[in-house]
């Protein structure tokens, strides 16, 4: 069996070893596409492989025709929007995620980036802090709720609202739970995104929404830059000065948001997921997943059932 690793934005080399070892032990062999700059590199990689591990590199109906000996992709992450999955079921192969792998991760950048924003994005001026503001959590999933147990940390006041999780469950992690999006916006001084980019939620967060947070407000994106509505975005920071925008996945419309110079930070590449912790455990348990599913037949985390 012939695994391919291809990672556009590569793991940490020590991931990759960990990774190896799990394919060497189960007798694969692991293949590397790593940093490629063409999906044709793709295209070739993919032709023998029986399994893939991927980020967010896409995986459509092109690559899924181009990989015949195909049965198994695994998205070593949370978000498989990248992957075409009504493509993937034609062709019979199943795909996976490995939810919370990277998830503290990504929790602790939204502290990176609020601690930065607060600070005036260290510029020297007088800045805030985050003890005593109010958290809206848009989502309480893996990702949230670490988000959720930091904020607690800072002082902060936390709520969240989750179209899929109840209040109850909500409240049982001892945060308030919010009635629905609209009241988390306009009763919390920062909302933190971590909604998937999905029909329903692509482009949700728009000008109207945005536009009911408090003075001062702050939006912080570590989700995906396809649930803001970037247009009506950029007129609100146009409109609202007091607004500012941390996000972890630059919009495509990065040069007009950088007029909003002190208000506005991108990171230059998504930075979430990128640490040697969440490489090695997303790594592995795709690794894991890829084994569990050869040999076994182990689906749990297949997607596209
Ligand atoms: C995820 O969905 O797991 C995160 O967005 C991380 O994505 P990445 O693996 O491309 O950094």
């Amino acid at each position: 069996m012939k695994v391919l690793l291809a990672t556009e934005k590569p793991f940490s080399a020590s991931a990759v070893a960990s990774i190896k070892e799990v394919t060497d032990k189960a007798g694969y062999e692991l293949a590397k596409l790593e940093k490629y700059t063409e999906k044709a590199q793709l295209l070739e990689a993919v032709a023998d492989a029986d399994a893939i591990i991927i980020r967010s590199d896409k995986v459509d109906a092109e690559v899924l025709d181009a990989a015949k000996r195909l049965k198994i992709v695994v998205r070593a992450g949370a978000g498989y929007d990248n992957v075409d999955l009504e493509a993937a079921t034609a062709h019979g192969v199943c795909v996976m995620n490995t939810p919370g792998q990277n998830s503290n991760a990504v929790a602790e950048l939204v502290f990176g980036m609020l601690v930065y924003g607060v600070r005036g994005m260290f510029n020297g001026a007088t800045g805030s802090e985050l003890m005593g503001k109010r958290l809206g959590i848009l989502a309480f999933g893996n990702v949230g709720r670490n988000v959720a147990r930091i904020a607690k940390g800072f002082g902060m006041e936390v709520s969240a609202y989750d179209a899929y999780c109840p209040a109850e469950a909500i409240e049982a992690a001892g945060v308030k739970a919010a009635a629905n999006q609209a009241e988390l916006f306009a009763t919390c001084d920062i909302v933190s995104l971590h909604i998937p980019a999905t029909a329903e939620t692509r482009q949700s967060i728009n000008y109207d929404l945005v536009n009911t947070m408090p003075k001062g407000a702050i939006l912080v994106n570590t989700a995906r830059k396809e649930v803001i509505d970037e247009a009506g975005l950029l007129r609100l920071m146009a409109d609202r000065t007091d607004l500012k925008y941390l996000t972890d996945i630059k919009p495509d419309a990065d040069a007009d948001f950088r007029q909003f110079e002190g208000r506005y930070f991108a990171t230059p590449k998504k930075m979430g997921a990128q640490t040697a912790e969440a490489n090695a455990n997303a790594g592995i348990a795709a690794a894991n997943q890829i084994v569990g599913f050869l040999r076994d037949g182990i689906n749990k985390f297949q997607v596209n059932k």
